[in-house]
């Protein structure tokens, strides 16, 4: 039993000593997503919605950010989805901003979740600086 626990502590005790296969000690499951207007001429209006909640209606300022915690639950699915429209046009997109698979793949190594929504298209990046063409926005 003893040799057990002190072999567990070995392990971890070696894991911490290095930086690559440390990283794969941080458990992640608590985030924070932000979603940016990045839009030049339109206000941004977002509404998202999980399982569970409705985060409600936000208009969004050039420039202003949208944010809120989350975490994944430890069974089953976790998934915010959120209504994307420029204001005063008929650009709208139904867009994930949060699902267990992007918080994995893309939000694990910071923990945050961004999105900038720009003229072209919305925008992901895991750390504010490197972006990625992720959703285009769609007409009605
Ligand atoms: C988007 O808006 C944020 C917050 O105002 C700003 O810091 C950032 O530089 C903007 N990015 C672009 C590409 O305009
Ligand atoms: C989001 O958009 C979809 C498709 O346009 C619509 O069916 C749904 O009611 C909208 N939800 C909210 C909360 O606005």
């Amino acid at each position: 039993m003893n040799c057990l626990f002190f072999f567990i502590f070995l392990i971890s005790f070696l894991l911490s000593q290095s930086p690559t296969l440390s990283f794969d000690l941080n458990f992640c499951w608590r985030f924070r997503v932000h979603i940016i207007n990045n839009l030049s001429l339109n206000n941004l209006v977002i509404h998202c919605f999980s399982y569970d909640d409705d985060l409600g209606r936000h208009e969004l300022w050039w420039g202003e950010e949208f944010t809120f915690k989350i975490g994944q639950r430890a069974v089953g699915d976790t998934r915010v989805l959120c209504n994307v429209t420029k204001f005063g046009s008929n650009h709208i997109t139904s867009i994930d901003v949060f699902t267990n698979s992007i918080a994995d793949k893309h939000c694990c190594k910071t923990r945050q979740c961004y999105w900038s929504a720009r003229d072209d298209a919305i925008y992901f990046s895991n750390n504010d600086k490197n972006w990625n063409r992720w959703y285009s926005w769609t007409s009605v």
